[in-house]
């Protein structure tokens, strides 16, 4: 069983149901999304504090596809203020407590408005947003918190590392080319090697089921065993240059070393096509529209839940 779940839903083919389904909605989505993100990306300040405005930016664009327009305008917002909270457990003392305080007053909101749709009937068939997805495929016994639970961590999942992956891109490809010019490289190219040099996801672990071996070292059932995609994609021996921010790189996938941003084999990130689309639409929507550079970019990441960027300012001369 993967801990992304935290135990909220113990039975492995309700995870990959729930999965799923959340996928399908977000996918479905798409073409609304590339409208939102092209219009949040034309109304971002001259000037605006990254990598905070990219989680804006991602959750401006996914507002209605989290939460229906038609939902409570208090429990919207609160999604905002949980947004503009950072998602990860901030490094900072000020900042985590801030997001441990929203949580459980997000989720108690989140269980009145489930019970009200519940009682309401399902929309399993034709889910209007990520909430009528979880709902939907959570088994009727699984309680109305539990379905806030698992919709708030899908909710961090979405916008936290797609926002993280979308800052990543766009420092990268500001350090790496000519302040105020047009990138030379297509913002699918940026997307993948940002995700290559800086993959949000850091680190992956899994208990072993049994006494096993790997690498010629004995692992006792219930050893974490831990994978780093941040490592395999600097390994020397299977990428050329891999220190370096090579956007080019892609031209020729089939040349490329082990690439695992959204992790590997049977608990790999369901929404990992949708996300890769995400990130490159709004990278996409940023650079067609403006001239970018930024002030104190720093490619060492922060490290807590994710690999995320310090904070830069990113400029943007609007080009129409
Ligand atoms: C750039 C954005 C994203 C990144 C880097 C990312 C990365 C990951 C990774 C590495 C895992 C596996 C964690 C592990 O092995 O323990 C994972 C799991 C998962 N992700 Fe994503 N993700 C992203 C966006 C999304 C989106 C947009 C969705 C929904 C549409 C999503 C849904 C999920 C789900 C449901 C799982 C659990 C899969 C399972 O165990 O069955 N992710 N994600």
């Amino acid at each position: 069983m993967p801990s992304f779940f935290g135990g909220l839903l113990p039975s492995r083919p309700a995870q990959v149901d729930l999965g799923r389904a959340v996928r399908d909605v977000v996918r479905t989505h798409i073409p609304a999304y590339r409208d939102a993100v092209t219009e949040a990306a034309a109304v971002l300040p001259d000037v605006s504090p990254w990598p905070q405005s990219a989680l804006t930016l991602v959750h401006r664009s996914t507002a209605d596809l989290l939460l229906h327009p038609d939902s409570s305008p208090a429990l919207r917002e609160l999604l905002v203020r949980f947004v503009q909270g950072g998602l990860i457990r901030s490094p900072h003392l000020r900042g985590r407590l801030r997001a441990e305080m929203l949580r459980p007053k997000l989720v108690a909101a989140v269980t009145e408005h489930i019970a009200e749709r519940r009682a309401a009937g399902g929309r399993a068939d034709a889910p209007r947003d990520v909430l009528d997805a979880v709902i939907g495929a959570c088994p009727e016994e699984v309680t109305d918190r539990t379905v806030a639970g698992l919709y708030v961590l899908l909710v961090v999942s979405i916008v936290g590392p797609t926002g993280y992956a979308v800052a990543w891109s766009v420092l990268l490809a500001c350090l790496h080319h000519r302040p105020g010019s047009s990138w030379p490289w297509p913002a699918d190219w940026i997307a993948r090697e940002a995700a290559r040099h800086r993959p949000v996801t850091w680190m992956v672990g899994r208990p072993v089921p049994h006494p096993a071996e790997y690498g010629g070292i004995s692992l006792q059932a219930g050893t974490t065993l831990s994978v780093s995609p941040y490592l395999l994609h600097h390994d020397k021996d299977r990428w050329s240059d891999p220190e370096r921010f090579r956007p080019e790189r892609w031209d020729e996938p089939k040349k490329c070393g082990p690439y695992l941003p959204f992790s590997a084999g049977p608990f790999t990130c369901s929404g990992a096509a949708v996300a890769q689309t995400l990130v490159t639409e709004a990278v996409a929507a940023l650079s067609s529209g403006g001239r970018l550079s930024v002030r104190g970019g720093d490619m060492r990441p922060v490290v807590t839940d994710g690999a995320v960027p310090r904070a830069f300012e990113l400029q943007r001369i609007p080009t129409r």
